[in-house]
C-alpha cells in the first residue's frame, strides 16, 4: 500500500502546498510520523538515509516495518517510502528492491554530466518498478549522518537538463539550504528559486527544512516547492524530550518510559509541520 511520490507532490504542485518528509530512525519514531499524517489527514513521505537504514537492520527491516504498520495502524493517508540521499545506482536498486516506492540519487558532488548519466539509470530501473525519483543539482550545505558540505547554488539550465534528460519526478535544486541547525537566518535564493521553477516547471524539494522561518517556507512554496525535508528538528525535540524525562524522573529505568516522551514529541512537532507546509486534510 505504499505509494510513489509522483501523483502527491503533483497535487502539491497544483495545489500549491508541500508534502513533508520526515527521517526516521526506529520504530517509534515511524510510528510518531504515521499517526501525526493519519491525525492531520495528510499525506506523508517517510525518509531513510543510507546511514539510518543500515542502523535499523537494512532496508528490508525498514520496509517490512513500515508496510506491517500501514496495516496494524489502519492507516489511509498515503505514505510513500522514500531512500534520502542515496549515493550509488546500487543503493537505489537495492532499497526499491525491498520495497521503497521512491529513491533519491544525490549525485549533486559529481559534474552534471555524471549526475544526469547515473541518475538517468537510477530513473529507468525506478519507473520499471513504479517508484519515483528525486534527484539534486547544486550542493546542500552543512552535516548530515557525518557527510559535510559547502552550499553551491543550482545552476538553472542543468536543472532544466536534468529535468528533461533524467526525467525525474522531484528536483533538489540546492539554492543556500543546509542541513543541520542554521547559523542565524537561512538565506535562500528565491530569485533562482523563482526562476528553476518557471523554467523547469518540476516540482521542487526543499532540503534542509529544519529551522526555516515560516514566512520562507510560505515563499519556496510559492516558488514550486512540493516536498520539505524534516531532519534536524523531529530529533532535536525527541532528544530535548527524553533528556527531560530522564532528568525530572531519577527513579526511570523501564526503556518505554524513558522514551515515550520522545515519540510524543515527534507526533506534536509533525503535525505542527503539515499544518505549516498546507498538507493537512490534502490525503
Ligand atoms: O535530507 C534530509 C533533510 O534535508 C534534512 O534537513 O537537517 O534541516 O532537517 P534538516
Ligand atoms: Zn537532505
Amino acid at each position: 500500500r505504499l505509494v510513489s511520490m509522483t501523483e502527491m507532490l503533483n497535487k502539491a504542485l497544483e495545489g500549491k502546498y508541500a508534502v513533508g518528509q520526515f527521517n526516521i530512525n526506529n520504530l517509534e519514531w515511524t510510528q510518531a510520523v504515521l499517526e501525526a499524517a493519519e491525525a492531520e489527514k495528510s499525506p506523508v513521505i517517510l525518509g531513510v538515509s543510507e546511514g539510518a537504514a543500515k542502523y535499523m537492520g537494512g532496508h528490508l527491516v525498514v520496509a517490512s516495518m513500515v508496510n506491517a504498520l500501514l496495516e496494524t495502524m489502519d492507516i489511509t493517508v498515503p505514505v510513500a517510502l522514500h531512500l534520502d540521499h542515496g549515493t550509488s545506482f546500487d543503493s537505489c536498486k537495492s532499497a526499491i528492491d525491498a520495497g521503497y516506492s521512491s529513491v533519491m540519487i544525490d549525485m549533486s558532488h559529481y559534474s552534471i554530466d555524471e549526475n544526469i548519466e547515473n541518475t538517468k539509470k537510477v530513473v529507468e530501473y525506478a519507473h520499471s518498478k513504479g517508484a519515483s525519483v528525486e534527484a539534486e543539482v547544486g550542493t546542500v550545505g552543512g552535516t548530515e549522518d557525518g557527510i559535510t558540505g559547502g552550499v553551491q547554488y543550482a545552476d538553472a539550465q542543468e536543472c532544466l537538463r536534468m529535468v528533461k534528460e533524467g526525467n525525474i519526478d522531484a528536483l533538489a535544486a540546492a539554492l543556500g539550504s543546509v542541513h543541520g541547525p542554521y547559523e542565524g537566518e537561512p538565506k535562500l535564493g528565491f530569485d533562482e528559486m523563482k526562476e528553476i521553477s518557471e523554467l523547469t516547471g518540476a516540482p521542487l524539494v526543499l532540503h534542509g527544512g529544519s529551522g526555516i522561518p515560516e514566512h520562507q517556507i510560505q515563499q519556496a512554496i510559492e516558488y514550486g516547492h512540493t516536498k520539505i525535508n524534516v531532519n534536524t528538528e523531529c530529533q532535536q525535540v525527541w532528544t530535548a524530550a527524553v533528556r527531560d524525562k530522564l532528568a525530572t524522573d531519577s527513579a526511570v529505568y523501564d526503556p518505554r518510559k524513558v522514551i515515550g516522551p520522545g515519540k510524543e514529541a515527534i507526533v506534536k512537532l509533525v503535525r505542527e509541520r503539515m499544518t505549516v507546509f498546507g498538507s493537512s486534510n490534502k490525503a
